[in-house]
Order: structure tokens, then C-alpha cells, then sequence
């Protein structure tokens, strides 16, 4: 299997079909058609015989902890394996693979919000305890009703996060679609 990165804007024709159609089974849509902010996402495929089997994305986002530190994030979504190929390890290595990539290029701290927590878990990816909260113009709102994980990066965000308590909080930018 062979892993490719490739940005949204340079995407073949062939390579977006084959992630929209892994998309649209997975989740009902596919990346692009609903959000501008996608078209700046990076994507990481796994292939194998020529066609993409496995899938996730990024987009970049600066995540505030306790109010006070600014931390690079590459906020992770879209993940899915084709309907045939699930069970036989492909996301776990795709997820594995990213976390090298991401690592090597500067990234802090990565985050998603799960569909399976116990997926992520197996991956020593972990909940996230304390508030999240959203800012947007000049005011920053409680956004309780969600759950997200971490995979901190950096030697600064592992040390940071194995501090957290319940009474942490993360900040982010205000987006459209999904807020987490
Ligand atoms: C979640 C998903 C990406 C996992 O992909 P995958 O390539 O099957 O993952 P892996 O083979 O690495 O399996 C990881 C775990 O999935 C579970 N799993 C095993 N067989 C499975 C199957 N047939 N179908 C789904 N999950 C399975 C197991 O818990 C497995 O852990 P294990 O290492 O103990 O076996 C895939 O099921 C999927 O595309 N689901 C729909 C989209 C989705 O929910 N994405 C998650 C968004 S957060």
C-alpha cells in the first residue's frame, strides 16, 4: 500500500471521485460540495492497485489552550476506508502514517471529533476532558454538546496535555458546517 499527501487544489479528477465516492458512502457528502474552507484541506490517501482505499483530511486551525496558548493544529475529518477493505488494519495504518506526517511537518497537536472513541482510543489518541469553546467576531461561546480527541505532536503539547483536568479549556476560531 502506498500513502499519498496531496492538497485539495491539486487533486486529479480521478483521485476527487474516488474520494467523493469513499465520502458519500461513508457520510452522505463529500468534502467540497458544502464548504468553501475545504478547497484549502490536505488530503491523505492510501492506495493500493490504483485506487484509493483509504482516506482522511485536514485543514489547519489554531487551537488557544487555557486561554493563553497558541498551538498549531491540523484538525483531521473525512475518515473512511472502503466498505470492502474495512477490518483489515488500512485506516489504522493510514491514521499512524498521518501522525509521522504531521509531526514532521510542524504540527503540534492534531484533533478530530470521533465517531468511534474506541477506534481512536486503540490509536493512543485521547478524549479531550475539559471545555471548548468558539470564538466568533469578538465573542467566545460554550459550545458543551461536543466531544473531540487529541494526538499532541510536540514535546510542549505532551507536556502540556498530560496536565489538563476537566477544568482546561480549548479555544478555536468560529468556522461554517460543523464547529468541531
Ligand atoms: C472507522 C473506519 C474508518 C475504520 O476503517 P478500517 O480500515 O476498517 O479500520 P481498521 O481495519 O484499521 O480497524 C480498526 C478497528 O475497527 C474495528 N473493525 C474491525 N473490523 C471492522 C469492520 N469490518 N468494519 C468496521 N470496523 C471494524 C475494530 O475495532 C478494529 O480494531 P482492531 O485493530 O481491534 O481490529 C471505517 O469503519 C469507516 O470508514 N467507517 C465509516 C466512516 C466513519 O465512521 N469514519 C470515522 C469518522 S470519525
Amino acid at each position: 500500500m502506498q500513502f499519498k499527501i496531496i492538497a485539495a487544489r491539486d487533486l486529479n479528477e480521478q483521485a476527487r471521485q474516488q474520494i467523493a465516492e469513499l465520502c458519500f458512502t461513508a457520510f452522505d457528502e463529500d468534502p467540497w460540495s458544502q464548504y468553501a474552507f475545504m478547497q484549502t484541506a490536505v488530503h491523505l490517501v492510501a492506495i493500493l492497485d490504483d485506487k484509493i482505499v483509504s482516506h482522511a483530511l485536514w485543514t489547519d486551525r489554531i487551537f488557544i489552550i487555557h486561554g493563553s496558548v497558541k498551538v498549531r493544529t491540523a484538525y483531521v475529518e473525512y475518515v473512511t476506508t472502503d466498505a470492502m477493505m474495512r477490518g483489515k488494519g488500512l485506516a489504522s495504518q493510514l491514521l499512524r502514517y498521518l501522525i509521522e506526517a504531521l509531526t514532521h511537518m510542524g504540527y503540534e497537536l492534531t484533533a478530530l471529533q470521533p465517531e468511534d472513541v474506541t477506534f481512536y482510543k486503540k490509536l493512543g489518541w485521547t478524549p479531550w476532558l475539559g471545555d471548548l469553546y468558539i470564538q466568533q467576531d469578538r465573542s467566545t461561546y460554550l459550545t458543551d454538546e461536543n466531544e473531540i480527541m487529541l494526538y499532541p505532536l510536540s514535546i510542549r503539547l505532551k507536556a502540556l496535555l498530560s496536565h489538563c483536568t476537566v477544568d482546561d479549556t480549548i479555544c478555536t476560531e468560529w468556522r461554517e458546517g460543523e464547529l468541531w
